[in-house]
């Protein structure tokens, strides 16, 4: 009955990487791991698994930690607001659950950013409760071996996935199913150009027989990209430059990053220092273009910015130059403040 788990199961055994997370049953360390993978690959997921749980050993720690900190040691993953609400929901199981995580399946999904794959990750890696993951891996591994064409971002797709997975689930060993197909997922049936000669499933995949798999998973929509242009102004003087802490609702709420003028398009140097938006920002103040960088592209799931950083330095005070909303502060103290990690690259480039 379980033929597919247990292939799985035998696959795993023999080839599953050693990753630190697989070595607990403590809910907090699955949970921050989870997190921490929904965001990276697993090479680069191991060396922010150990830093936060080496300084944030219990969720308590983790809860009674600054915003700021919490951020910092984030750095250089993206999307912050999982580390928002990594923050936020630690500060409610220590509140409301006096700092054990819950154990039970519909506590866990209720917390913030905690969507259906992570609750059962959570669930069955530290439980053993019977939920099977859909993440990814589990898509493409059920659509080519059961040949299934529905679409994995459509509703129904995800009711039929969802369901499948269920079926198919050892629910005696729901940890190592689970762990067995993602790993399988990710290390066997990969995206592209599988080895399907050496699949234990080779025997009963639809995609095979019916030279499908690269054509499998189906998904409807193609993800729309929008394209921005950032000037970031980087502005000195005497040592000192102007960084802003971005509020809005717009990417890297909460971290810093540089007085900025967004265009719509791409602009010459000449056309950039002949704007009106350039002419508003630096008003009547003396300075000098001291250098302009190269353009860095920096992908993001649903944009590419295109971001160039102009060096500026300033006759004037900085006071009078940096809008209301920029912090003054040493250029040395700039690697104390959370920043995007395409502010860290551009630093970085500069042997900051
Ligand atoms: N990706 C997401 N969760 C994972 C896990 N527990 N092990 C390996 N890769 C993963």
């Amino acid at each position: 009955m379980h033929t597919f788990s247990e292939k799985i199961i035998v696959w795993y055994n023999h080839h599953k990487r050693d990753l630190p997370w697989r070595d607990t049953k403590d809910a907090y360390h699955i949970w921050l791991s989870e997190i921490i993978l929904q965001q990276t690959r697993v090479e680069q997921g191991r060396s922010y698994y150990e830093k936060f749980v080496k300084r944030f050993p219990t969720v308590k720690k983790l809860a009674s930690a600054d915003t700021e900190e919490v951020m910092k040691l984030w750095q250089g993953l993206g999307y912050y607001s999982r580390a928002r609400n990594l923050h936020a929901t630690a500060r409610i199981i220590a509140d409301k659950y006096k700092g054990k995580f819950p154990t039970d399946y519909n506590q866990i999904l209720e917390l913030k950013g905690i969507g259906h794959y992570t609750a059962a990750a959570i669930a069955s890696f530290a439980c053993d409760l019977p939920h099977a993951v859909v993440d990814g891996n589990v898509y493409r591994v059920l659509s080519r071996v059961f040949g299934i064409q529905t679409p994995i971002d459509s509703t129904e797709g995800k009711k039929e996935f969802f369901a499948l997975a269920n079926q198919l689930l050892n629910k005696e060993k729901s940890a190592l199913h689970n762990q067995a197909i993602m790993e399988f997922g990710a290390m066997q049936c990969k995206p592209v150009s599988p080895d399907c000669k050496v699949c234990p499933l080779n025997h009963m995949c639809f995609a095979l027989e019916k030279e499908q798999v690269a054509e499998l998973p189906v998904k409807s929509k193609t993800t729309k990209v929008r394209n921005r242009y950032f000037n970031y102004i980087v502005l000195k003087h005497g040592g000192k430059t102007a960084i802003v802490k971005r509020n809005e609702k717009d990417i890297w709420k909460s971290l810093y990053d540089f007085p900025l003028i967004e265009t719509k398009k791409e602009w010459t140097e000449s056309q950039f220092l002949a704007s009106a938006e350039w002419k508003s920002f630096i008003k009547k103040n003396k300075y000098s273009v001291t250098s302009v960088s190269k353009t860095y592209k920096h992908v993001l799931s649903h944009q590419h910015i295109y971001a160039r950083f102009w060096e500026i330095k300033c006759i004037a005070s900085l006071k009078l130059v940096a809008p209301e909303i920029a912090v003054i502060i040493n250029e040395k103290e700039l690697d104390k403040y959370p920043i995007p990690r395409l502010i860290d690259l551009y630093l970085s480039s500069k042997g900051n």
